[in-house]
């Protein structure tokens, strides 16, 4: 069969495809336990649930404006106002499918065929794939000293004369590090500098923990004008546990907008009315739970990283923020993705493998799944990875038998 070469370049998003594998497994009746999830199950806050019932009681469930009603596009004003300090017109706001899409459509509306955009490693599974998308070419950066913590100098590494723009993703997915604000203040003024465009995925920025405080890229900024190259990207998925819900959004110049609009309108026009509506639930209803949430996932994490220090070998470093950790198990083995295979086969732990994220020798482990679950995960990779362990391992009433070395 005879595929478009950009087909051909892309693979499919491996977290969705082990939340296939794992919901598989699960229907089978296997004890799965599943670290590579990229969602919590929290409730979605009922604003949400009772706004979108509303919306749906009046049985006007038509096409939505190209880019966002104007209803929700006043809830995210509102939002960058609250956490950015910034006030933006209607025109500087476009409501997309999920987070995903306001990226994916902003790079369309950025990139040409050959440019690059460059990201630090390690980087979410996406960015990639989405500059092929656009016949462009992603530029991993690499921080020299090993850490999860890039500098300027990594970045300014890679900048070339194709260079486009740049992706910022902190805090990160997959190693839950917020970067230090000398580094934000330092990328904002760079790309100031070069004159090319800044991409801010916050999608994690009010996930975060020890204390820690959300860093505002406009602070940094010089120019607010409406030449500004910032591109700020937001949603409710992670913050609302709404990820079914597909509503992301960028704030940017009124020119980018109306160019990602006029792309968005030809690609799957507006996002549905009803989630538009549940989003503005979301946003303008009641906020306690986005800070129980994050409660919890620190809560989360704390006990992860106690059960993961206490592996012999893993290297862990304590993320900042989001529901990952990104954990260094080369000790066991360099393929992550063979590691991730084995751990599924043995002991039915579904790990995302650091490859996927630009990073061999790591596995992603979520902790935004219950307690138990996932102290009997690292438990029973433990057990599977420690020649030490004892022969035998009991799942419920399944006997598991460690025959390898
Ligand atoms: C870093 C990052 N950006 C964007 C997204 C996309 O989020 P959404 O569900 O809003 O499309 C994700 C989701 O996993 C993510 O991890």
């Amino acid at each position: 069969m005879s595929l478009s070469q950009i087909a051909r370049s892309i693979s499919g998003s491996p977290t969705l495809k082990l939340n296939e594998k794992a919901a598989l497994l699960k229907e089978k009746g296997e004890p799965v336990i599943h670290l590579g999830g990229g969602e919590h199950k929290s409730k979605i806050p009922m604003d949400a649930i009772l706004a979108t019932a509303a919306h749906l009681n009046t049985g006007e469930v038509r096409y939505a404006p190209a880019d966002g009603i104007p209803a929700l596009k006043k809830s995210i004003i509102h939002y960058t106002e609250e956490f950015y300090n910034r006030h933006v017109a209607p025109e500087n706001v476009i409501a997309s499918g999920g987070a995903k899409q306001a990226i994916m459509v902003a790079l369309q509306a950025i990139l040409n065929p050959q440019e690059e955009v460059i990201y630090p490693v390690p980087y979410w599974v996406s960015y990639p794939e989405m500059a092929k998308l656009c016949g462009a070419i992603g530029v991993p950066a690499l921080p020299d000293d090993g850490s999860f913590y890039p500098k300027i100098q990594d970045i300014e590494q890679k900048i070339g004369s194709y260079t486009k723009a740049v992706i910022i993703n902190s805090p990160n997915n997959p190693s839950g590090a917020m970067y230090s604000e000398e580094f934000i203040s330092d990328i904002v003024n760079y790309c100031e500098k070069k004159d090319i465009y800044l991409i801010m995925d916050d999608i994690y920025h009010r996930l975060i923990f020890d204390g820690k405080k959300p860093i505002n890229c406009y602070k940094y900024a010089r120019d607010l004008s409406e030449n500004s190259k910032i591109i700020l990207i937001n949603g409710v998925s992670k913050q609302y546990a709404m990820t079914g819900f597909r509503i992301g959004w960028a704030v940017a110049n009124k020119k980018i907008i109306e160019a990602m609009t006029n792309i968005q309108s030809h690609q799957t026009s507006g996002p549905s009315i009803l989630l538009q509506k549940a989003a503005i639930g979301a946003l303008n209803g009641i906020q306690s739970g986005v800070e129980s949430l994050r409660i919890t996932l620190e809560n989360n994490r704390n006990i992860m990283i106690d059960y993961l220090n206490s592996f012999e070998g893993v290297k862990v470093t304590k993320p900042d923020g989001t529901f990952y950790c990104f954990a260094d198990f080369s000790v066991y083995e360099k393929n992550s993705t063979k590691l991730s295979e084995f751990l599924i086969d043995k002991v039915m732990v579904v790990t995302v493998p650091g490859s996927e994220f630009g990073m061999e020798g790591y596995l992603r482990l979520s902790f935004c799944g219950a307690i138990k679950e996932i102290t009997e995960a690292v438990e029973r990779m433990k057990w599977a990875l420690d020649p030490n362990s004892p022969n035998e391992l009991y799942i419920g009433d399944r006997k598991l038998v460690r025959d390898w070395s």
